[in-house]
């Protein structure tokens, strides 16, 4: 889960590899570093911690030279240290590279290389790539790589450059990804689009098993036989304003009150309200095959596996389609019995998470059609499905992902029209619940107001060390996000649970210091809720309730009420997260943590 970027060309690397780090470090951000060469002399800075630990490192001064590669870095194998961070370089000093993945038979390569006389400066798998291209090396770099791919297993990408080619940068996908951005005066290669838009809109995507080939001004893209691949540079639709914070404090309060339009987007040209349908033009591909399904496995994790969740409701309730949500390192290694009729469904906002990637391959092994509900354009999950839908919400840079959830809500909530229409869903019913999405936007706008109300809470809570989160049917999942939320960023414990579990253990937990968050709109649970927000006042837990507007009943019990506007019971949650994310957004920030790089984390996990 770490970025890498490199750039060779006409212009000057250093400050095109310093901004693409600052871009892509919220893939991970424990240590990072860079290696610029001119003219056979490579200046290399490395550093413990965040981009700014490097530039403190480098002092401010210019790193001269037209080629470097840079890193930052996400700890798999080797503690964040100086010798862990990247570039590493060969015994030779001239062998530079930066990997993102890992490399699972390191220790057997290691362990030959060093009988074979090379000397290791970290305790890194990502060290053996250098020392392996070293091995092949013949005077092209290029060539030394290629074979040196032969001998590793795992996920990776790789940029390496050797001292006394000049001008000459190489770079190799399989697993992780990796993406050219194509400019008249160079080529820039990174782990994803953000570090590249401010040169060029041109991008090339990289394949598995695909290598690039940049020298003075062309480049090449062989697969690992050395056969060309011709491939057209496609243009990328984001503007850097997405990329900067619109003078919040942070890119998740940017991202949280963004819904009403990332709503809106999710939404647009995919509503034909008068026949109470969905346009869902991703999926024409595989239509004929849609209304075969019988069965559909929605898999995914962290965030995205909740609102897997939430759409297994909405799908057997509205579209009377058998559906389960499954953790994707779940699915991947248990038995599945998966026939004909059964449909894979990913969720992922970045496109590149290793084990939804993984289940998603298992099932086309089987011969299960696979579908994904993706944001990033063009990301490996986007590329292996057979169809799909896209969030279309614009980046989203903070690690705790919020316009993502409410968005894969939204698409699950169109699939659900989409599959419901094509098997008993009414007309009337359709038309209902396009009607309500399209209502959502103002709704999300109306939540949004509870802002204030929310940092009150917070301010009175933030010292807790536990919380509950509760909520049944739809809004089980909610809690658990909410739980999430709060973990992910503030580093305080808390826990989701279906609201009629609490009695089957986890009331013991329940005192004057243990609060608990209620979920508890005007739905078909409404009084069990009740009952259960009772139970836990009865032992002296302080609760928060979120509720539909103009619910007094739910004050009575209550310690303090959030309102939330009314709308369909399986749209609920799109609205109910909101001010969960706020709440945890602001014990977040007055416990004073990273809320947008939350520590030991990173925003898309392409590692198993
Ligand atoms: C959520 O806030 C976390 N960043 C994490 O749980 C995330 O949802 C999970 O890693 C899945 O990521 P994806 O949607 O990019 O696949």
């Amino acid at each position: 889960m770490c970025g890498i970027v490199g750039y060779t060309g006409q212009k000057q690397s250093f400050p095109l590899l310093l901004d693409g780090l600052k871009r892509l470090e919220y893939r991970g951000y424990d240590s990072a570093g860079l290696a610029v060469v001119k003219e056979s002399q490579v200046e290399s800075h490395k550093a413990v911690g965040k981009i700014e630990e490097l530039q403190k490192d480098i002092g401010g001064k210019d790193i001269p030279g037209s080629l470097g590669i840079a890193h930052t870095r996400w700890a798999t194998h080797g503690v964040p240290t100086e010798e862990n961070a990247h570039p590493h370089c060969d015994c030779s000093g001239r062998i530079w590279l930066v990997h993102n993945g890992i490399i699972e038979n390191h220790q057997a390569l290691k362990d030959q290389l060093e009988k074979e006389g090379h000397e290791f400066q970290s305790e890194t798998d990502s060290e053996v790539m250098v020392h392996l291209i070293e091995k092949f090396y013949q005077g092209d770099i290029a060539e030394a790589l290629r074979q040196a791919l032969y001998k590793i297993e795992g996920a990776y990408s790789f940029v390496v450059f050797h001292s006394e080619e000049p001008g000459k940068l190489v770079a190799a996908k399989k697993g992780s990804p990796l993406v050219l951005g194509i400019d008249d005066d160079g080529v820039i290669v990174a782990s994803d689009v953000t570090a590249i838009i401010r040169q060029t809109r041109n991008v090339i995507y990289l394949e598995d098993k695909e290598m690039a080939v940049v020298e003075g001004g062309e480049f090449h893209i062989l697969n690992w036989n050395n056969q060309t691949r011709n491939k057209e540079p496609q243009k990328v639709s984001w503007d850097l304003e997405e990329l900067e914070k619109k003078g919040y404090d942070h890119f998740m309060l940017k991202e949280i009150f963004e819904q009403p339009d990332s709503i809106t987007d999710s939404l647009r040209g995919r509503v034909i309200q008068e026949e109470g349908k969905v346009k869902l033009g991703g999926l024409d591909t595989v239509a004929d095959r849609l209304s075969q399904v019988e069965n559909l496995d929605l898999v995914a994790c962290g965030t995205a596996y909740y609102a897997g969740l939430v759409g297994e409701y909405m799908l057997e309730e509205y579209a009377d389609l058998p559906a389960r949500a499954l953790v994707a390192s779940e699915f991947r290694y248990r038995k599945q019995l998966l026939d004909k009729g059964h449909c894979l469904l990913a969720l992922s906002q970045s496109g590149e998470t290793a084990d939804t990637l993984a289940a998603i391959k298992e099932a086309q092994e089987r011969n299960v059609l696979s579908l994904g509900v993706v944001n990033v354009v063009g990301s490996s999950i986007a590329r292996t499905t057979e169809a799909g839908v896209y969030n279309h919400i614009g980046p989203e840079i903070a690690v705790a992902s919020t316009k993502a959830f409410t968005s894969q809500l939204v698409i699950l909530a169109l699939l659900t029209v989409y599959w419901g229409r094509m098997r008993n869903m009414a007309l009337a019913m359709g038309q209902r619940i396009t009607q309500e999405l399209e209502e959502l936007p103002q709704k999300a706008q109306e939540t949004l107001k509870t802002d204030k109300r929310i940092r009150e809470i917070a301010q009175k809570y933030y010292q807790v060390s536990n919380f509950a989160f509760l909520g049944r049917k739809y809004n089980y999942a909610v809690a658990l996000e909410g739980a999430l939320k709060l973990k992910e960023i503030s580093y305080i414990h808390a826990e989701g649970f279906a609201g009629g579990e609490i009695k089957h253990g986890p009331l013991a937990l329940v005192d004057k210091d243990f609060p608990s968050f209620f979920i508890v709109p005007q739905d078909s649970v409404y009084e069990k809720n009740l009952s259960n927000m009772q139970e836990i006042k009865a032992r002296g837990g302080p609760v928060i309730a979120l509720a539909t507007q103009g619910d007094e009943r739910v004050a009575q019990i209550a310690d303090e009420v959030v309102y939330i506007p009314k709308t369909l019971e399986m749209l609920t949650p799109i609205l109910a997260v909101i001010p969960l994310q706020l709440f945890a957004y602001y014990m977040a920030t007055f416990n004073s943590t990273d809320v947008d790089k939350p520590r030991n984390l990173a925003k898309s996990v392409t590692v198993e």
